[in-house]
C-alpha cells in the first residue's frame, strides 16, 4: 500500500503540494524542472506534484511535452481578451482548478497584474536569463554585450508587482566571451538555467 493509502487509510487527509508551470514557447525549462523531479524524486519525497502545465499560447511547443510525460496542460489565449485584468482572471481560473502550492513562470511572457501577482504572493516564481537587478526586461542578452559585461548568467526569484524584481532564490553566472552573439550567450545561459530552476523549486518545497 502506498504511503498515501496507508495516511487515507488511517483517516489522515494528506496534502499535496500541486506546482503548475506557466510557458509561452519552447517551454525547456519547464522540461528541465520534470525531468529533474523524475530523476531525482525531489517531487515525490516532497509530497509535491507537477499538476499542470498551461500556456496562453496553443502552439507553445512544450505543450506537446507535457501531454507526452501525461501532465494536465490548459491553454488560456491572451488574444482572446481585451483586458490584462480578464486575461489575468482566465488564467487565475485555471491555475486554480489545481489548487497550487506553487506557480512556475517557466519562460511565461505576459506581463501580470497586480491583483494576479497578489493572489499567488510568496508561492509565484519566475527566472529571467539575466544576473537581476541588471537587465531586466527584453533583449537581456544583446544588453549585456552591448555593455560591454564579461558575465552574464540567470536568476530565479519571486514574483514581485515590479517586473523582473523580487528576492532572488539562485543565480547562475556564465562568461561573455569575445564574438559572443545574442544566440550564443543565450544559449550558455540557458544550460545553467536548467540546472538553477529544478534546484530553486526543490529547495523552496519544503517551505510552502
Ligand atoms: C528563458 O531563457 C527564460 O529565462 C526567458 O525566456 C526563455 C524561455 O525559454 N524568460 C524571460 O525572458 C522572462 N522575462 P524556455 O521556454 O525554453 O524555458
Amino acid at each position: 500500500m502506498s504511503r498515501g493509502r496507508r495516511e487515507a487509510a488511517r483517516g489522515k487527509v494528506v496534502e499535496m503540494k500541486n506546482i503548475v508551470i506557466l510557458i509561452s514557447g519552447s517551454g525547456s525549462n519547464m522540461a528541465a524542472i520534470v525531468r529533474s523531479a523524475r530523476r531525482e524524486g525531489w517531487d515525490k519525497s516532497q509530497g509535491a506534484r507537477i499538476a499542470a502545465v498551461i500556456s496562453n499560447r496553443a502552439d507553445a511547443a512544450g505543450l506537446v511535452f507535457a501531454r507526452e510525460q501525461g501532465i494536465a496542460t490548459a491553454v488560456v489565449d491572451h488574444k482572446r481578451h481585451a483586458t490584462r485584468e480578464a486575461f489575468d482572471a482566465e488564467l487565475a481560473a485555471a491555475i486554480d482548478a489545481h489548487q497550487p502550492s506553487l506557480v512556475v513562470l517557466a519562460g511565461f511572457m505576459r506581463i501580470l497584474t497586480p491583483g494576479f501577482v497578489q493572489r499567488y504572493q510568496g508561492r509565484l516564481l519566475n527566472i529571467h536569463p539575466s544576473l537581476l537587478p541588471a537587465f531586466p526586461g527584453l533583449h537581456t542578452h544583446q544588453r549585456a554585450i552591448d555593455a560591454g559585461c564579461k558575465v552574464a548568467g540567470a536568476t530565479v526569484h519571486q514574483v514581485t508587482s515590479e517586473l523582473d524584481h523580487g528576492p532572488i532564490l539562485e543565480q547562475a553566472v556564465v562568461p561573455i566571451l569575445p564574438g559572443d552573439t545574442a544566440e550564443k550567450l543565450a544559449a550558455r545561459v540557458l544550460t545553467q538555467e536548467h540546472l538553477i530552476y529544478p534546484r530553486a523549486i526543490a529547495q523552496l518545497l519544503p517551505r510552502l
